[in-house]
């Protein structure tokens, strides 16, 4: 007989960072395979063409900002309001910029923390609650970095936060497990996608052609949704063949 994998037809996932790259990505595999989804970003016109792209019945959109607690609780409301429940959240916002330490401002530092950090407690934060009302228990699914297993010269404000988020999410395995939560970290390399552009690549970056894509990344993503409820994934590391691990 062949595994059963779970169905995902009518499960509800909220997403973070859904207007571009890995979270639009999600958002899309999501829909196609039957789920609705909550969706939220701060740009409130990408984001509305993104539900118009993903159907009126399937996707509700939040503009949003992750840094602000009332903002990730209004895009679980909305799931919630919208689709009648919660089943799984995808914290993926996130920013980064290139350089050393001295190199940085003080605000692409704050930002990087707040956004990365900050905002993926926030929306787990919100989450929670939903998730543990569910009978049919839930998911949080953080995507991470490499950067946040290993660090990465260059990086190391920008790693630190991807390393917060994997030690938030093995911290809440232990605590979320027994309550029928399952949490992954996701943490890829480098993936082709509108990231950093501008504070350290650059649009159609030719290193892109060697790298993951952000449908390779959305795939572990809903992989790790689809896998029966008694097997979790805590943390998911992937490389493209291109890239040096
Ligand atoms: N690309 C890579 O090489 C790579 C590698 C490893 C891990 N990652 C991680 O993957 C995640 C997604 O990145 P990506 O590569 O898909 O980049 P991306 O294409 O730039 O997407 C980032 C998303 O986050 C949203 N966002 C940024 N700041 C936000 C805020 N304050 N509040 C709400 N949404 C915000 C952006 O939308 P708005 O601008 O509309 O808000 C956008 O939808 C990030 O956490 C990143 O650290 C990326």
């Amino acid at each position: 007989m062949p595994y059963a994998t779970r169905d995902l037809r009518g499960t509800v996932i909220a997403i973070t960072g859904a207007t571009s790259g890995i979270g639009r990505s999600v958002a899309q595999q999501a829909v196609e395979l039957g789920a609705k989804v909550a969706i939220g970003a701060r740009n409130a016109e990408r984001l509305a063409q993104v539900a118009a792209d993903l159907g009126a019945e399937n996707a509700v959109a939040v503009p949003m900002d992750v840094r602000l607690p009332e903002d990730n609780r209004a895009l679980i409301a909305a799931a919630v309001q919208t689709f009648g429940k919660l089943d799984s959240v995808v914290p993926n916002a996130g920013i980064g910029m290139y350089g050393s330490i001295l190199d940085h401002d003080d605000d692409e530092i704050t930002r990087m923390m707040h956004t990365n950090y900050d905002g993926t407690v926030w929306t787990v934060r919100a989450a929670v609650p939903e998730l543990l009302a569910n009978p049919e228990g839930g998911d949080i699914v953080i995507v991470s970095s490499v950067a946040g297993l290993r660090g990465g010269g260059d990086e190391a404000v920008y790693a630190g936060t991807k390393f917060a988020q994997v030690g938030l999410a093995g911290s809440l395995d232990r605590e979320l497990r027994e309550k029928g939560i399952r949490v992954t970290a996701v943490c890829p390399a480098g993936v082709g996608t509108e990231f950093a552009v501008g504070t350290g690549r650059v649009a159609n970056d030719p290193r892109f052609a060697d790298w993951l894509t952000p449908d390779d990344v959305a795939h572990a993503v809903i992989t790790t949704l689809l896998q029966p409820r008694s097997v979790r994934t805590t943390v998911w590391a992937m490389w493209s063949m291109g890239q040096q691990s």
